[in-house]
């Protein structure tokens, strides 16, 4: 099992060139069960998408992966499609299920592994059935499939998401894409990633408009089925990156990124004291000489997002004061607090709050990763901890985090993957 040895305390200068969004390239991918034949490009190199298109391939899908543009190509036959997303390839990446809404609005049935909790918690998928049904689907769940049909085909109708989901988003207006007639989704999430599916799918022919968490989408008119993409960039990655300049840098410059799409992020590092100079597509950050406390509450965009709250709380531990983080998307988004205590981090959990006490000193330890985003959290506290900190589990981390290492050493870090 390889892990990662980090030297701490060493100061980051240097610049960081950010990938495309995983959480983008995911449900795209998808999307492009629709199309003929596609070019993906700034398409991040991740365990997660290699997984997709795995599952793509099974389908039936022709896959060619020019890695060194970073571009994927996608033809689709239509002949000997497969409509199954099998357990094996949706047990360790939930995102499989997006492939829901596309076969099933398209070939007019879908059989899907039900995606398996994970780390963070349940990660149920009701509310993706729940729009497959107000479309007109019939569902039955059996031997841990979905079994999802629609013999006519699905058709448009209203439907009010009671509570936000990013996925179940993405599922119905994949399904309302191949649907007849108007589909109108309310209470939607409106990640920038899900905006960027919107983009491509528009780009394949079909009217889509967004105000506010109201998306209306007019089905079955795909007209273009060869077209281009670039995905949007990885917020996340360059939000890590952020934490970790705030933390470390004498100067480190994260390009490729469009700032405003990061603008609440970037506000919460100035609150807090971080230098931040925004350019048209970089952000440059200094450490902050002391750091103020905060308190966060996780939500959906365009608030403080929940797959950065264990960066923060690193950044937390050397601020000035009790700080607070309330995690409100999962139920179950602490698990790198006790790794982060065996390294002298000061943290309570009361119900779903995290009581961050600092400034305190890290000291390495050898810790574990449990997700992708607590992995990273634990790669964090070892570029500030006093001596050396090894992680462990870094599939996690191989997950959504491409050339990590890589980008981290051309910063001046001590890092190397053993
Ligand atoms: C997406 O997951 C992201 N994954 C997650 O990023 C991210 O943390 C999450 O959105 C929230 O922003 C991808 O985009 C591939 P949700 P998703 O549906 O769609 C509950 C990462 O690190 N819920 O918005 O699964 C759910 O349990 C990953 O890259 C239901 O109850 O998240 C959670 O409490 C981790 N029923 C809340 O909604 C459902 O049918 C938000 O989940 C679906 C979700």
């Amino acid at each position: 099992m390889k892990k990662l040895l980090i030297k701490g305390k060493k100061k980051l200068n240097g610049s960081i060139s950010i990938s495309g969004s995983k959480n983008a390239t995911l449900p795209i991918l998808a999307a492009c069960i629709f199309a003929k034949d596609v070019k993906l490009s700034n398409v991040p190199f991740v365990k997660d998408i290699s997984t997709m298109l795995e599952l793509l391939k099974f389908i039936g899908m022709k896959i060619k992966i020019l890695n060194k543009k970073k571009e994927i190509l996608l033809k689709n036959s239509n002949k000997n499609i497969n409509t199954l997303a099998p357990y094996k390839l949706v047990k360790t990446m939930r995102a499989g299920v997006l492939v829901l809404g596309p076969l099933l609005t398209k070939y007019k049935k879908a059989k899907i592994s039900l995606p398996g909790g994970c780390a963070i918690g349940s990660r149920p998928v009701d509310l993706h059935l729940f729009a497959m049904k107000k479309l007109g689907a019939k569902i039955k769940i059996k031997n841990g499939y979905i079994l999802a049909e629609c013999k006519n085909g699905l058709i448009g109708n209203t439907i009010k998401f009671p509570s936000i989901s990013v996925g179940a988003t993405e599922n119905a207006i994949l399904a309302a894409f191949g649907a007849h007639g108007k589909t109108v989704l309310l209470n939607c999430s409106i990640e920038p990633e899900i905006n960027d599916l919107i983009l491509f799918l528009k780009k394949l022919g079909t009217k889509i408009q967004v105000s506010g968490r109201k998306i209306i989408i007019f089905g079955n008119s795909v007209s273009k089925e060869k077209i281009k993409h670039r995905v949007i960039f990885d917020r996340i990655e360059a939000g890590t990156y952020l934490i970790a300049g705030a933390l470390t840098s004498k100067k480190i410059t994260i390009n490729k990124i469009q700032p405003e799409i990061i603008k609440y992020e970037i506000d919460i590092l100035k609150r807090m004291g971080v230098k931040i100079f925004i350019g048209r597509n970089l952000v440059t950050i200094t450490k902050a000489r002391n750091l103020k406390k905060i308190d966060i509450i996780t939500k959906p965009y365009p608030g403080f997002p929940t797959d950065l709250q264990a960066q923060l709380m690193v950044l937390m531990t050397q601020a000035n004061g009790l700080s607070k983080i309330k995690e409100n998307i999962f139920e179950n988004r602490f698990m790198h607090v006790p790794e982060l205590k065996r390294m002298g981090a000061k943290i309570q959990i009361k119900n779903k709050t995290a009581f961050v006490m600092g400034p305190t000193r890290l000291t390495g330890a050898e810790v574990m990763a449990t997700d992708l985003r607590a992995s990273v959290s634990l790669v964090l506290a070892g570029l500030i901890a006093e001596n050396r900190t090894i992680v462990n589990r870094l599939y996690h981390l191989d997950r959504g985090y491409e050339l990590l290492e890589k980008k981290l050493k051309k910063c001046k870090a001590e890092i190397q993957r053993v």
